[in-house]
């Protein structure tokens, strides 16, 4: 194929050689790579995929690399699955996915796309900023759906799923919804075009869409946007609506955070969902954001999935990430390793959690360094697209 080895040869001239033997955590091997392929001592060289090949903890055995999950120590633990990679290892425990966001920024990158449409680790894409309002509907009734489209298309031809996201969110609001003076039908009617015109473009593209995005203050009270002080909360019914007509096979969602542990949010999130579905509003899940810190990962993460679950929603880990205080150490990476597979064995411990979504998967292009000054590392693969411990703990989870 073309494509493939047009990023073969990109890998090729991009990988810097390096000479000796790998450290613990780099590299060893892969399709294009020039560098060490042995390891340094009490790590051992493990196949993670055919692009990767890494010093993973581990006596040096005179066994050979094999092909293992990344998750499973290497040298000695049999893996419970011969699944390899975490959409793999998702999807064998009966998950549909194991995704990651992305941006078109990024997607520039050709080793960092090889790995993105490896199915193998990501079954589903979320785009990062693509699909929302400002990017989408940036002036009343004008849509562009340029860069969206090259995320779907992306998924499409990667054969992953593509969740949307989102139609109504308070924030990358253009001015002309966030600063406008609407009345109720006006704003309504705004809010329909918005939701009916982009959930409708992309019909039949979509596994589930983030129809409204972080509607709550953190003490469960409301944001008081332009779509609540217009229309109260009934803004959030026409969105859903709205989507649905537009697309009637895309699961309909709703998306936050610091939901993830029982308390006031949650408890406003969970009386809203049964608001709508008393009101017989189409809405079929609940998004966990899940934008974490190392070492303070909820451990109410399960019972809260549950409490959603048992209204007959599904639920979702949609942006996942947990984030340290740089630089990171020996000792927070192995913390990280241990948050993120608590995180995963909450959504793998409730049947309804259909999936996890990491908020990309690559320290590179985190959002966290620009957003939280001073803290990062919260992906688990580093910015040289080796895969960090916090891989072999969701590996681990989902074994
Ligand atoms: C973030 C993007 O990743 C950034 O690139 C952008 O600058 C700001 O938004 N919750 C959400 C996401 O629902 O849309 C946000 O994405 C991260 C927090």
């Amino acid at each position: 194929m073309t494509k493939l080895s047009t990023t073969f040869a990109t890998l090729a001239v991009l990988l810097p050689v390096v000479l000796g033997q790998a450290a613990e955590w780099g590299q060893c091997g892969g399709i294009g790579w020039s560098g060490a392929t042995t390891c340094v001592s009490g790590t051992v060289c493990t196949v993670l995929n055919p692009y990767y090949s890494q010093c993973l903890p581990g006596s040096a055995s005179s066994t050979p690399p094999t092909t293992t999950t990344g998750g499973s120590t290497p040298t000695s633990t049999a893996p419970a699955s011969t699944a390899t990679g975490l959409n793999k290892l998702a999807q064998a425990a009966g998950k549909k996915y194991f995704g990651s966001a992305t941006d078109n920024p990024e997607l520039t990158d050709t080793a960092y796309v090889a790995i993105l449409s490896e199915t193998s680790e990501f079954g589903q894409i979320t785009p990062g900023n693509s699909m929302k309002w400002d990017a989408t509907e940036p002036s009343r009734g004008t849509f562009t759906f340029t860069n969206g489209d090259v995320v779907a298309s992306l998924a499409e031809g990667n054969g992953q799923l593509l969740r949307g996201h989102n139609c109504v969110w308070y924030n990358q609001l253009p001015s002309w919804v966030s600063g406008g003076t609407f009345t109720a039908a006006d704003l309504t009617d705004v809010i329909t075009t918005h939701c009916g015109t982009v959930v409708g473009h992309y019909k039949g593209h979509i596994y589930s869409w983030d129809v409204v995005n972080e509607p709550f203050n953190d003490d469960g009270t409301w944001r008081t946007d332009v779509f609540y002080n217009t229309l109260g909360t009934s803004y959030v019914q026409i969105a859903l609506e709205a989507a649905r007509a537009a697309d009637p096979n895309a699961k309909l969602y709703i998306n936050d955070y610091n939901i993830e542990s029982t308390g006031a949010k949650s408890n406003a999130m969970l009386a809203l969902a049964k608001s709508l579905l008393a009101a017989g509003a189409p809405l079929d899940g609940i998004g966990l954001q899940c934008h974490f810190i190392v070492g303070q990962v909820p451990t109410s993460l399960q019972t809260v999935m549950q409490q959603f679950t048992a209204l007959g929603l599904e639920v979702a880990i949609t942006e996942l990430d947990i984030r340290m205080t740089l630089p990171a150490t020996d000792a927070l990476l192995a913390q990280q390793e241990t948050d993120y597979e608590n995180v995963v064995k909450a959504c793998m411990n409730v049947e309804g959690c259909v999936g996890i979504t990491v908020w990309d998967w690559t320290d590179k292009y985190s959002w966290v360094p620009g957003t939280f000054s001073g803290q990062g590392a919260a992906c688990p693969w580093d910015e040289n697209f080796n895969i960090k411990p916090a891989y072999n703990g969701i590996a681990a989870a989902l074994a």
